[in-house]
């Protein structure tokens, strides 16, 4: 005698029939308002408790595969032919230019018109070991990262033709830092959880930050500040760092910053568009009038900014095209080769990819599909989402990423970027017009000798926690730190 299925009616008294209509009529209601949920979006970014260990950590603990954003790039060259220079970058902790210009053993010589090359070269595993540390003799690392390296190696190629300029470098890289912040469905809600070091794991969530090549570039010797003896050729990127930016020891909080220029927060800036140089909160707030700064932009004192971003600009084949002055912002008109959403606008295509969000258990190892393109760029690559369907449903842990990739469009598209990683190295070229024609690029010109400056960013990292460079010339067919052969 078979057992009877409980719901088989036929069996059933109609008390207990009643009560079975009744159960399944209370899940239909309670499915349909789940469906019907929309994701409600914690806008809080990462600022939470304090914790001694990071929650989560799984970066590291992954095998990766080869990521190749190279698209069919071919260097018109051989860059077997091409000399290879190698750099290196050192992390600079808290060294500011207010540091720089006080409590620091060189300042005299800084105020003499002496440059940190004149002290300090090939110190830079020395200072950077010595700056890492929590224990540093100047107290410079407040906040140290925990096994994180105190310097990298950056092996570098340069070649032109008669209308472009490739910059070919090569680092290391334990994990291909391809992925940016992203949201997470907590089961309710979507909530900003991912986000750079070391704050993130404070905050007891996910470390998720993209791995960056920046390059500095100065044709003017851009000074220091008003009446400086010293500028881009004797300090590099040192004079773009000061006291109130994000990270540092003096920021400024984001209300101030509205009311004192007008941002959300402080970056890098020159001296020479405030009107004091002087000060230890770096005269962050003292602009100089909208006429002198036109006139200082007419002049060319500004830096170029080329920044490789491996989620935010490489995917597609771009490098961000960039320029301080100032900010640090990006070049003026177009569109930037990412977007800054509020809110979780797109979710993967699931017709395409299989899957609409990301199981967070499963994000190591998937990546390489966790790249949100809004449409078709110019590489071929895109689109992978579709408009965030509020009825879709999402499982505690799903993650779609918040930053979405897409062309880049007028000033903001001058930089192609052909990137792999592999074995725990990236290969990143640049390639960019000699002369790109906009006014906020530095143009290059065969002859000629420019000052320059690098900078690594990897380990879910962003702002100070980065490598620099000392300054270092890089020569468009002559001889220079870095020298550009033509091709
Ligand atoms: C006149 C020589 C001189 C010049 C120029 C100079 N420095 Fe220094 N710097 C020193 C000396 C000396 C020290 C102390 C070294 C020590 O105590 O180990 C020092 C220390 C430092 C430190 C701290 C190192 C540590 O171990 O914590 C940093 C960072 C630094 N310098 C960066 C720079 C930068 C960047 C420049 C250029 C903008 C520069 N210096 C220019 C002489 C100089």
């Amino acid at each position: 005698m078979g057992s009877p299925l409980p719901l088989d009616p036929t069996k059933m008294k109609k008390s207990n029939l009643l009560l079975v209509v009744l159960v399944l009529a209370l899940g239909l209601v309670i499915l349909s308002y789940q469906l019907n949920k929309e994701p409600v979006v914690d806008e809080k970014i990462v600022n939470g408790p304090t914790v001694d260990e990071p929650v989560v950590d799984r970066p590291g603990e992954a095998t990766y595969p080869k990521v190749d954003f190279m698209y069919g790039f071919e260097f018109p060259g051989d860059w077997s032919a091409v000399p290879v220079t190698e750099f290196t970058a050192f992390y600079p902790a808290t060294a500011s230019w207010q540091w720089l210009k006080s409590d620091h053993p060189g300042s005299g010589g800084l105020n003499a018109g002496m440059g940190c090359n004149n002290c300090h070269t090939g110190q830079e595993e020395k200072l950077g070991n010595s700056l890492v540390s929590g224990n540093n003799k100047f107290g410079l690392e407040p906040d140290p990262i925990e096994g994180k390296e105190g310097y990298k190696n950056v092996k570098a190629q340069a070649a032109y033709d008669d209308k472009k300029f490739y910059l070919r470098v090569e680092w290391e890289s334990e994990r291909p830092g391809i992925s940016h912040e992203y949201w997470r469905y907590n089961g309710e809600k979507w909530e900003r959880w991912s986000s750079n070091k070391p704050g993130v794991l404070k905050a007891g969530k996910m470390p998720s930050y993209e791995d960056r090549f920046a390059v500095i570039l100065d044709d003017k010797n851009v000074p220091a500040y008003d009446g400086a003896n010293i500028g881009f050729e004797q300090v590099g990127c040192w004079q773009t760092c000061h006291n109130p930016m994000r990270n540092m020891p003096g920021e400024v909080s984001k209300d101030n910053a509205q009311a004192g220029i007008g941002k959300e927060d402080v970056r890098k800036y020159l001296l020479v568009t405030r009107t004091d140089y002087t000060g230890t909160d770096g005269n962050w707030a003292d602009l100089k009038s909208k006429e002198d700064l036109d006139q200082l932009l007419a002049d060319g004192k500004f830096l170029d900014l080329w920044m490789f971003r491996a989620a935010r600009s490489g995917p597609i084949g771009y490098a961000s095209d960039d320029w301080v002055f100032d900010y640090r912002d990006a070049d003026i008109g177009g569109k930037n080769p990412f977007t800054t959403p509020e809110q979780p606008e797109f979710m993967f295509n699931e017709e395409l990819l299989g899957f609409r969000a990301i199981p967070e258990d499963k994000f190591e190892s998937k990546l390489l599909e966790a790249i949100m393109v809004k449409e078709e760029t110019s590489v071929g690559f895109g689109p992978t989402v579709v408009p965030m369907d509020k009825n879709a449903e999402f499982k505690e842990g799903d993650i779609v990423m918040r930053r979405i990739l897409q062309e880049p469009t007028e000033n903001r598209k001058d930089i192609r970027a052909y990137s792999i990683w592999e074995n725990g190295r990236w290969t990143v070229t640049f390639v960019r017009d000699l002369d790109t024609g906009n006014a906020n690029d530095k143009a290059l010109v065969e002859g000629n000798k420019y000052n320059i400056g690098f900078g690594v960013f990897d380990d879910h990292t962003t702002t100070r926690r980065h490598y620099v460079t000392l300054p270092m010339t890089i020569g468009i067919g002559v001889d220079a730190d870095l020298k550009a052969v033509k091709i």
